[in-house]
């Protein structure tokens, strides 16, 4: 009988005997795939994994922090968080096509995580997060396409790791169990699913500093009103973004010139599709008002109805 208790016995069992006295790596994103495969293999093994949490600067609000607190502090793992979004930046400087943008920070990714892995000696083994959806997938021509859309291109060719892929037989609800069973929070059991790029393709054009506060912040706020009208589960995705679109408007007495900014929500199976999510008139209200009062520099708000396609779910 297959329940999720026999699922991690015996793939504990497994680990342990694949890996035997020696050391894996994990790069984990916060995620939940490779969160729930960091949690299982810490289970297995405990102090022969490590952990590696690269900060691209372009993460959402706290989520740095909850993933260094959630893997550090609770599950005690040998967990190294890097800093690295001088470095993500500025090679983000200038830089204004969504394609490049993708690009130079799948790049930089492998470099960040590569320049660090090179300091850890005996390493065997690379986790990953591969569910069995992935796996289907990478046999056709389309998956390639997604998956370079994705940015998971691999690893440069001196990285000559095993790989361990525990969760390669699994679809994404019974990783979402197998997490809870883990101890895993919902907040990352039942993430919405984030794009590798992050925030650097929800500012439109060229990412600087101040932009990335703005939709850090607006997405903060959205994402609290969505938590507090109990909608989370029943949207796939939502998140602001920040066109280059400046408007006038008017607060108190004073004429305004400021930014747009966009909402962002839909329904949908697997991404493929998806279709607007119909929020009440009454909830986009609310958002609406606080984004602008208590985010600076936004006096508009509009809320994306078109479905994909012909849309995409995001604006990059
Ligand atoms: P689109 O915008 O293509 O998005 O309708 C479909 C799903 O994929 C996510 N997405 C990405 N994920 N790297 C990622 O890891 C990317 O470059 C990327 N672009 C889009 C998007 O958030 C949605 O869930």
């Amino acid at each position: 009988d297959w329940t999720i208790d026999n699922f991690i016995d015996m793939k504990v069992e497994e680990i342990r005997h694949q890996v035997g006295d020696r050391n894996v790596l994990c790069a984990l994103s916060g995620g939940v795939d490779s969160s729930v495969v960091a949690a299982l293999i810490h289970k297995a093994i405990g102090n022969q994994l490590t952990c590696i949490f690269v900060d691209h600067g372009l993460l959402r609000k706290n989520e740095a922090e909850d993933v260094t607190t959630t893997f550090s502090d609770d599950f005690d793992m040998n967990f190294i968080k890097i800093d690295a979004a001088d470095r993500f930046l500025s090679k983000l400087e200038n830089v204004t096509d969504p394609e490049q943008k993708r690009k130079i920070i799948g790049n930089e990714f492998i470099y960040v995580f590569d320049d660090e892995a090179d300091k850890l000696t005996d390493i065997d083994f690379l986790a990953q997060g591969t569910l069995y959806t992935d796996v289907i997938e990478s046999g056709t021509e389309t998956a390639q396409t997604i998956k370079s859309h994705h940015n998971v291109g691999g690893l440069p060719e001196h990285m000559q790791f095993d790989l361990i892929e525990p969760l390669n037989t699994l679809f994404k609800d019974e990783v979402r169990e197998l997490g809870l069973q883990l101890g895993l929070p919902e907040t990352i059991v039942w993430r919405q699913p984030f794009p590798g790029p992050g925030l650097g393709i929800r500012v439109l054009g060229e990412v600087t500093r101040e932009k990335l506060e703005i939709v850090r912040e607006s997405d903060a706020i959205l994402r609290e009103e969505i938590a507090a009208a109990g909608l989370e589960r029943d949207i796939w995705q939502y998140f602001t973004v920040l066109p280059d679109i400046r408007s006038v408007g008017v607060m108190g007495d004073v004429r305004t010139y400021d930014y747009t900014i966009g909402i962002r929500a839909v329904t949908s199976v697997d991404g493929m599709t998806s279709d607007w999510a119909r929020i009440p008139w009454e909830i986009l209200e609310k958002i609406s008002t606080r984004l602008v009062n208590d985010v600076e520099q936004i006096n508009r708000v509009v809320y994306d109805v078109t479905s994909k396609p012909p849309s995409t779910i995001e604006w990059e």
